[in-house]
């Protein structure tokens, strides 16, 4: 049978990213991968109901149930551990993951920013924020990137990016419809779709799609 990439994906919000991917596995334009367990830091996330209605475990694990942040992070880690995980999904996760855990997880986690890094990233630059921020300076083109998570706040290796216009009259809920519909949507399941088929590498530090020869697709 084949390997299938086993992928946990962290939440704390609505979900829409979560319920891309969960489509393109329906669908099958998403192949070779499971998702085995959604977390959020959040127990009202709505992206908790869309995991169940997936049949997929899901779970609350909140920072306020424990006493120290420390004690909230084994938590976190040790259902991490559970799930097994090759890749995890920071998908609208607004935790900060600890140094500890990015270095085990190195060059296995995956975020989604809705920007064009390096633009309107970083600490601060989260939500709806990030597109009051692109509206403010006047860009004329914003989107959404793909990077690798690293120890830094949206510091590491981008993976994918993709474009949309930004127009006069857009308001900060107009623009991050925008680039929720016509970026993020097809932007992180072809990440992911990337990683499965083995076709992502890295060099001096930043993420490459090696491109498939028309050998190999022919089988020859
Ligand atoms: C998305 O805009 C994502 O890029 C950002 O947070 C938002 C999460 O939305 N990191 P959702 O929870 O996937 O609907």
């Amino acid at each position: 049978m084949e390997k299938m990439l086993r992928i946990v994906v962290l939440v704390s919000g609505s979900g829409s990213n979560l319920q891309n991917l969960l489509d393109g596995i329906a669908e099958k334009t998403l192949t070779g991968v499971r998702i085995v367990g959604v977390i959020s830091n959040n127990a009202g996330a709505y992206a908790l109901e869309r995991a169940r209605k997936a049949n997929i475990p899901a779970l609350a694990i909140s920072p306020k149930e424990f006493p120290s942040r420390e004690m909230f992070y084994q938590r976190l880690e040790a259902a991490l551990e559970d799930f097994q995980p090759d890749l995890m999904v920071l998908a609208g996760f607004l935790v900060v993951l600890p140094e500890n855990l990015v270095k085990k997880y190195e060059n296995r986690i995956l975020n989604i920013h809705p920007s064009l890094i390096p633009a309107f990233c970083g600490s601060g630059n989260y939500g709806r924020k990030v597109h009051e921020n692109a509206i403010a300076r006047g860009v004329k083109l914003s989107g959404a990137t793909v990077h690798f998570v690293d120890a830094g706040t949206d510091t590491g290796p981008i993976l994918l990016q993709k474009s949309v216009p930004v127009f006069p009259d857009d308001t900060p809920e107009i623009l991050q419809k925008r680039v929720q519909q016509d970026a993020e949507a097809v932007l992180l399941p072809q990440a992911v779709q990337l990683i499965a088929d083995g076709r992502v590498f890295f060099r001096d530090g930043n993420a490459y799609v090696r491109e498939v020869l028309e050998d190999e697709t022919l089988g020859t």
